[in-house]
C-alpha cells in the first residue's frame, strides 16, 4: 500500500468503530499516525493496536465530542503526542430515536443535534487553529445521504447532516485561501454497528433502496474519505461527495 500519508497526523472522531475505525486503519497503513478519537476509550485502544501490529503509528483518546471543553483537549492531546495536526475527520454520530417530528423529544432532539452537528463545529474549530498553526491541511466531515434527502422518523439526524454539509461548505470559503481544504462525504445505508440494531426485515428493505442491490462496507466509504484527505484531492474543497449505491440517483 502506498505510503502517501507518511508524516501527516491524523485525528479521527468515532474512530473505534465502524466507518471511522476503517478509515482509522486506512490512515495508518499508509502512513499516517493516528489518533482514534472515541467516547469509547477501550474500543478506541483496540483499533490503535490493530494500527501499530501492522506497523504503523497511533494513539487513542477518550472524548465525548458534544462537550466543547473535550474536544479541544482531544485536538490539543494529537498536537502534543505527533507535533501537529494535517488532516482530521469528524465522523462520531449517532442515529438518535426513530420518531415523526411532532412526536420528538426534545431531549431527543438536542441529543442528536449535539452529537452530529454541534460536534463539528467545535471540532472544526480547533482543528483549524490547529491546522493553521501548521500550514494548512485537510478535513472531512461525515455527512449522510440524509445530508442531502430526507428519511422518515430521523427528523434530527436529517436536520443534523444537512446542517453538517452547510458547515462544510462554510468552512470551506473561509479558509480555502490558508491552505485548508474542507469537504463532506454522504453513505449510503453502511453495515456497521449503527444499524445492527435493526431486525433482520428492515436490513433486507434498505438493501432494496440502494440500486446496487446492496449496503455499502465501511472501508468503500474510507476509500473516498482517503482520497478527499490526499493530495490528489489537491482542487477539491466544499463539496459533498457521494458513496451511496445510487441510491439518490433516484
Ligand atoms: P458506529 O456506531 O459504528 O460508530 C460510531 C462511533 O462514534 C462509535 O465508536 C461511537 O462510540 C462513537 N461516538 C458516538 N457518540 C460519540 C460521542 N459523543 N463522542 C465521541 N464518539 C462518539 O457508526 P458508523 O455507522 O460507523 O457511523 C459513523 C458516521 O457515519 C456517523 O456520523 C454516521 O451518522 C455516519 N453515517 C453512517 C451510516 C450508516 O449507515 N452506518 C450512513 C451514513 C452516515
Amino acid at each position: 500500500m502506498s505510503k502517501d500519508f507518511s508524516g501527516k497526523v491524523a485525528f479521527v472522531t468515532g474512530g473505534a468503530s465502524g466507518i471511522g475505525e476503517a478509515i482509522s486503519l486506512q490512515l495508518g497503513a499508509r502512513g499516517a499516525k493516528v489518533v482514534v478519537a472515541d467516547l469509547k476509550l477501550d474500543a478506541a485502544e483496540a483499533v490503535v493496536k490493530a494500527i501499530k501490529d501492522a506497523g504503523g503509528q497511533a494513539a487513542a483518546v477518550a472524548v465525548d465530542v458534544s462537550k466543547i471543553e473535550q474536544v479541544e483537549k482531544a485536538v490539543q492531546f494529537t498536537v502534543d503526542t505527533f507535533g501537529g495536526l494535517n488532516v482530521a475527520v469528524n465522523n462520531a454520530g449517532i442515529g438518535g430515536k426513530a420518531a415523526p417530528l411532532g412526536d420528538y423529544s426534545f431531549e431527543d432532539w438536542h441529543k442528536v443535534i449535539d452529537v452530529n452537528l454541534n460536534s463539528v463545529f467545535y471540532s472544526l474549530k480547533y482543528e483549524i487553529a490547529a491546522m493553521l498553526a501548521h500550514g494548512g491541511g485537510a478535513i472531512v466531515n461525515m455527512a449522510s445521504i440524509l445530508g442531502s434527502v430526507a428519511f422518515p422518523n430521523a427528523p434530527a439526524y436529517v436536520t443534523a447532516k444537512h446542517g453538517v454539509v452547510g458547515m462544510t461548505k462554510s468552512a470551506a470559503l473561509d479558509y480555502a485561501k490558508q491552505g485548508i481544504r474542507v469537504t463532506a462525504v454522504g453513505p449510503g445505508f453502511i453495515e456497521t454497528p449503527l444499524l445492527s440494531a435493526l431486525p433482520e426485515e428492515a436490513h433486507d428493505g434498505l438493501k432494496s433502496m440502494h440500486p446496487i442491490g446492496r449496503l455499502g462496507s465501511s472501508e468503500e466509504v474510507a476509500a473516498l474519505t482517503l482520497f478527499l484527505l490526499s493530495d490528489a484531492a489537491s482542487n477539491i474543497t466544499g463539496s459533498y461527495h457521494l458513496v451511496d449505491g445510487g441510491y439518490t440517483a433516484q
